[in-house]
């Protein structure tokens, strides 16, 4: 692959990504570097990373607010898919990697650029995801990965940048990895590296320790349309605002809080701490009202498709087409996922204690019922156990007896 003219960076106001920036140029021969950083909803100073882009010597920095479609179009499908990455991962960190490379990809082609790059290491997932995501949507774009073919130690990487006036973060590092976004946060590496090393309280920041959330209960309805949450305790709220709301509820009450080892897709086992309130909260609300909706057949498949998609997701498959195969699926299972579900919060705990659909519900009293009212035709229950067990009376006479 020749040279890259103009070059697209996917950017984050860290060292990596800033000291990037002069190394494309000067040891990649790129003559102008884009700096691009998304809104995710993480609260930075979108002005001041705007301005450090621009004094590391990109000729232009673009901040994106990816906000609405990363709720929108990454977290709802999550929720409609129950997504749990080895059934405990929400995918909070993973959901925003293809989108952010789905947009540096656009940029790149509004700008006529003929590359694009991320400051991404080489022993994570997200340069998985971005190359992946990258490849798939534009296989002819040059796609430079400085960060990972460099070889320099934290303390090179700082000094290197010092020589192109990029200054090192002044307040005393914590000794953490953080990513963060609207539907949580990713901690590790420093002390939790040791897996048995308990988390200090100063690892988490969006929810509260048990000891500090309230000693009373706190309900909180959750209505679904068509598998998506669209109201909290009878406000109807927009996308957004849903994450928010639910993660401020959950938050306060301590919920939400993950502490596993994962399986990376490049092979190592990783200790990583989550704090997913609002994220792990709707979906656990969303399951309860597939069960209470769809029949049995249909939860036992979907199940199994769940780990799948959350399986593409986390390895970077976002846009394939068994990922989107799957979507068909599980798009079409959620027209019938209409309801409210009530879970009680308390001291870190998220337990449902009710749900409801008007239409949609197949619970028939009538049939449960161990009361007068019972509609259940006991004596076809002999008949259909005579042929449901069949098989297995028929392979005791036929084994049993010659043992
Ligand atoms: N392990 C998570 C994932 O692969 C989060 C990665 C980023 N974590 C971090 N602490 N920087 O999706």
């Amino acid at each position: 692959m020749g040279k890259a003219q103009k070059v697209v960076l996917a950017y984050s106001g860290g060292v990596d990504t800033s000291v990037c920036i002069p190394y494309l140029k000067k040891e990649y021969g790129v003559e102008e570097v884009i700096a691009f950083a998304a809104d995710l909803g993480q609260g930075d100073e979108l002005d001041a990373i705007k301005r450090k882009a621009i004094s590391a010597g990109a000729s232009d920095s673009i901040v994106g607010d990816l906000v609405k479609p990363f709720i929108e179009d990454f977290a709802f499908p999550a929720i409609r898919a129950n997504a749990l990455y080895q059934g405990k991962y929400p995918l909070s960190t993973a959901l925003a990697r293809p989108l952010i490379a789905r947009k540096l990809v656009e940029i790149a082609r509004e700008l006529n650029a003929d590359g694009v790059a991320h400051g991404c290491t080489g022993k994570g997932n997200d340069q998985v995801r971005f190359d992946v995501t990258i490849g798939a949507l534009a296989p002819d774009l040059k796609l430079i990965t400085p960060a990972r073919e460099w070889g320099m130690s934290r303390e090179e990487t700082i000094a290197y940048g010092e020589k192109f006036g990029i200054v090192p973060p002044v307040s005393k590092k914590n000794p953490y990895s953080i990513d963060l976004n609207l539907l949580g946060r990713s901690v590790e590496a420093g002390p939790l590296e040791d897996p048995f090393e308990i988390p200090s309280e100063d690892v988490f920041d969006i929810t509260s320790s048990i000891l500090h959330a309230p000693d009373e209960p706190e309900m909180v309805d959750v209505l679904f349309e068509n598998g998506n949450p669209v109201a909290i305790n009878d406000q109807k709220l927009d996308p957004v605002s849903i994450i928010k709301k639910a993660n401020s509820l959950a938050g306060k009450h301590g919920f939400g809080r993950l502490d596993i080892i994962e399986d990376r897709v490049v092979g190592i086992k990783s200790r990583e701490i989550y704090e997913t309130p609002g994220l792990l909260l709707l979906i656990r609300a969303h399951q309860e009202l597939e069960s209470l909706t769809l029949p049995a057949d249909l939860l036992n498949t979907k199940f199994k498709l769940e780990r799948q998609w959350a399986d593409l997701v986390y390895q970077g498959f976002w846009f394939s087409p068994l990922k989107e195969a799957l979507d068909g699926f599980i798009n079409c299972s959620q027209k019938q996922v209409n309801g409210t579900v009530k879970i009680r919060l308390l001291k870190g705990n998220a337990d449902v204690v009710g749900r409801k659909s008007k239409n949609n519900s197949l619970y028939i009293s009538d049939m449960s019922t161990y009361g007068v009212e019972d509609k259940f035709n006991h004596k076809s229950a002999e008949g259909f156990i005579y042929v449901w067990g069949l098989p297995s009376r028929i392979w005791s006479w036929i084994n049993k007896s010659k043992n």
